[in-house]
């Protein structure tokens, strides 16, 4: 009963509850919420200063008693107190958003989290949703959440091959009649290239580069495409000179940004090889015809697709709007409990 009326006074929301990203899906309304996973937070009273977009555009520029956090590492929760503080904040945010009725934040809420977390990893996020207010928390693997978001026929007696590249990891998963049969995950996505990117300018050009910088130059010129001709594109790397501690500029070809990118995409593309390795022969001709489905920020990684279908001899193709995936599948089990009883994780 109780249970009914907070339903009619509080939205269903979907929780892509990212390394990079958190999205926010509410139930008859869409996707509300899409901002980077960072808080800042006062160093001594722990007070949250900002999050969100506000709070990543003062990653590395914060003065001595403000911290800018990324509460979550690796696609698990490395910050549980700012972890259940940005939850809040974002299910909070939801229910001020103007609506009919007047809405008590009390939600039912889908959250999608990596397939290799812990159970104890698993317990972290339904008590940090269930601190910030959820009335009833269920947890999908991202992998689960990211095929069902991109439309594949996940229930049926077919194999679906779907990789999420996110920002800390990357998730392979074989789904067929609405299990996961096959499923690898590996900490190596968007935050590893960005790391190589700094490694390599310190390494090559004695350049301290910010991870924020890194980041744009990889989205902006970064590629894996194998192609003949060297493009016109150029990256100019700017940081402090390690030797001098001065401001330093250097200028990077798209060619040798290829070089840095490819060793961590290659341990990826070995790991999907291992995966189809190991996929019952019967699920792997489905593969085959349909193809690897790519979801995730790391998905749209110039020439990747491209690099992938060659290492792999598979079609592979990109979903629209790769970021959205994880979000929109926790959305659709909103909308059909039969489905989210079925692939829910059970705890
Ligand atoms: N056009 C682009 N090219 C390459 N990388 C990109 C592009 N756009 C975004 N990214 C990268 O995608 C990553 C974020 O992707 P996404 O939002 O899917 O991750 P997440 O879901 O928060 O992380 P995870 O699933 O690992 O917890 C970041 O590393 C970002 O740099
Ligand atoms: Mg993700």
């Amino acid at each position: 009963m109780l249970n009914r009326i907070f339903g009619y006074f509080s939205h269903d929301i979907g929780i892509d509850l990212g390394t990079a990203n958190t999205l926010v899906y509410v139930k008859g309304k869409g996707i509300l919420i899409r901002e980077p996973s960072v808080v800042t937070i006062h160093k001594k009273t722990k007070e949250v200063l900002a999050v969100g977009n506000e709070a990543k555009k003062m990653l590395g520029k914060t003065p001595n008693n403000i911290i800018a956090v990324r509460p979550l590492r690796d696609g698990v929760i490395s910050d549980f107190y700012v972890t259940e503080k940005m939850l809040s904040y974002f299910i909070g945010l939801v229910h001020e958003m103007p609506s009919r009725f007047p809405k008590i934040p009390r939600p039912r809420i889908v959250i999608g989290v990596p397939s290799g977390v812990t159970s104890v990893e698993r317990k972290a996020v339904v008590d940090a949703a269930r601190n910030a207010g959820a009335r009833e928390t269920f947890l999908l693997e991202e992998p689960m959440a990211a095929a069902i978001g991109a439309g594949l026929e996940i229930s049926e007696p077919k194999g679906n091959m779907i990789v999420d590249l996110g920002g800390g990891t990357t998730e392979i998963a074989v789904i067929s009649l609405g299990g996961v049969v096959i499923s690898k995950s590996l900490r190596i996505a968007g935050d590893e290239l960005d790391m190589e990117i700094v490694n390599y300018a310190k390494t090559k050009y004695n350049l301290l580069l910010g991870e924020r910088t890194a980041e744009e130059i990889k989205i902006n010129v970064g590629n894996v495409a194998d192609v003949e001709k060297e493009t016109e594109n150029r990256a100019v790397f700017r940081g402090r000179d390690l030797r001098t501690g001065l401001p330093k500029a250097v200028e990077v070809s798209a060619y040798e940004l290829r070089e840095i990118l490819r060793p961590p995409v290659y341990s990826v593309i070995e790991t999907v090889k291992d995966a189809l390795e190991e996929t019952p022969a019967e699920l792997i001709s489905d593969i085959i015809k349909n193809g690897i489905v790519l979801a995730g920020g790391t998905s749209q990684l110039k020439g990747l697709d491209r690099l992938m279908m060659h290492e792999l001899n598979v079609p592979v193709r990109v979903v629209d709007d790769p970021m959205t995936a994880v979000v929109k599948g926790c959305g659709k089990v909103l909308d059909d409990l039969d489905l989210l009883m079925k692939v829910k994780i059970s705890l």
